[in-house]
């Protein structure tokens, strides 16, 4: 028993560090539960005829148009596909659509800054992802994160 084995992987450390530091993935997943628990933009559908206006269906605010509710990344390597449409079935495919900022439209929350990522980071990030299963969000530091 112990510590260790619940002890995430360095890959899965350093991706942690990226997605509070350099990706700042916190800027919307913050929290233990990995959500603000508010609506940003990120352009899915904008590039469909069928997009989904999103907040702004109840709230009639321009700000909202787009905007969908940050969900939680708990279990989030279990729960594919991913978005409200579906549209990624890996979570390489995510961390490639944050990597090329979102999906321009006019609504684009501008907290969707594009990182810029190397390979390493993203499979970093990838494992991240993977500790966020059972035990592993557990051992991940509590919040306190930069805003
Ligand atoms: C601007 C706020 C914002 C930022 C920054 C952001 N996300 Fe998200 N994230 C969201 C919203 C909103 C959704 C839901 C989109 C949808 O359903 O179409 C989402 C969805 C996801 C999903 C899919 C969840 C599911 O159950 O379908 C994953 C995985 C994810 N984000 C990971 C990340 C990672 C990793 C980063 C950093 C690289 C990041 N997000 C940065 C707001 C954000």
């Amino acid at each position: 028993m112990g510590g260790e084995e619940h002890a995430i992987s360095e890959s899965a450390q350093r991706g942690l560090t990226l997605f509070q530091t350099k990706e700042r993935c916190t800027r919307c997943h913050s929290g233990l539960n990995f959500t603000d628990g508010l609506f940003h933009n990120l352009g899915i559908d904008w590039d469909t005829d069928q997009v989904d206006v999103g907040r702004y269906k109840v709230s009639n605010d321009p700000d909202d148009i787009g905007a969908l509710k940050t969900p939680t990344l708990r279990e989030i390597s279990r729960t594919a596909p991913y978005m409200h449409d579906g549209r990624f079935v890996t979570s390489e495919e995510v961390i490639d659509f944050y990597d090329r900022g979102g999906i321009q439209n006019h609504h684009l929350s501008n907290l969707m800054i594009p990182p810029n990522l190397t390979i390493q980071e993203k499979a970093d990030l990838v494992e991240y992802m993977r500790s966020l299963n059972g035990e592993g969000w557990e051992v991940t530091p509590p919040v306190a994160f930069p805003q």
